[in-house]
């Protein structure tokens, strides 16, 4: 399995392609409607045949491109059960898998930054969205954010992953790039080194965070999967 990371610096997201390189079939994870040209450059230019458009969860920080990826590749959007979208073609729950030549993408529901959160997982890596995040974790404080979710999808299934396994976040703040389970576990300063669900609570709900500036357009325009003329 081959992994591209890209970024988005007005959002600092980062969209994901991944593929198999036997049959050139590929997948998408949360795409950037403004980088939609610049996904569909590197797609041609690879070769690649897309066939998913996964989302992580539906952002609140930037509107997703799936929508106008799918216009040009044809590719299936698959978005959690949970977030009541009407465009995506899939609305997946935990357990389901989607393959790409030989390789297997499994769905793990991990809420708490919102109620539909997925983390991705193939061989050896996970795609953590807005759950985990190197050093931290994505806020819990609307969307239907929980602490208490966030804290079981960290401490109770993303934590007691393989140590080795890569950890690849939706977002990054201060340069990073990957990191892995091991890693987290043992620094991650919100949930990591043992802090108890109580220490956990008390950083989550100081973090006097303002609201993304692109709240009111972005959650609307992801439910709409970005088809912002539809
Ligand atoms: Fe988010």
């Amino acid at each position: 399995m081959k992994i591209r990371q890209l970024f988005d610096y007005d959002t600092w997201t980062y969209t994901y392609l991944l593929w198999d390189e036997e049959t050139m079939e590929a997948a998408v994870i949360d795409s950037v409607i403004e980088q939609v040209d610049r996904d569909m450059q590197h797609i041609e230019e690879l070769g690649l045949k897309v066939k998913y458009l996964l989302e992580t969860h539906i952002h609140a920080d930037h509107i997703t491109g799936a929508g106008p990826l799918r216009k040009k590749t044809a590719a299936e959007i698959v978005v959690h059960k949970n977030s009541g979208s009407e465009c995506a073609d899939i609305l997946a729950e935990e357990g389901d898998t989607f393959k790409i030549g030989s390789q297997t993408i499994t769905v793990m529901h991990t809420p708490g930054h919102t109620n539909n959160d997925i983390t991705y997982r193939i061989d050896g890596a996970v795609f953590t969205g807005d759950t985990l995040l190197v050093r931290d974790c994505g806020r819990t404080d609307f969307q239907l954010g929980s602490n208490e979710d966030m804290y079981h999808s960290l401490t109770q299934r993303l934590f007691t992953l393989p140590e080795d396994t890569m950890v690849f976040p939706a977002h990054d703040y201060k340069g990073f790039t990957q990191s892995t389970i091991g890693e987290e576990k043992s620094f991650n300063v919100r949930a990591g080194s043992g802090k108890s669900f109580e220490d956990f609570s008390t950083i989550m709900d100081n973090l006097n965070l303002p609201n993304p500036k692109r709240i009111d357009i972005s959650v609307p325009g992801n439910l709409k999967c970005g088809n912002l003329d539809d």
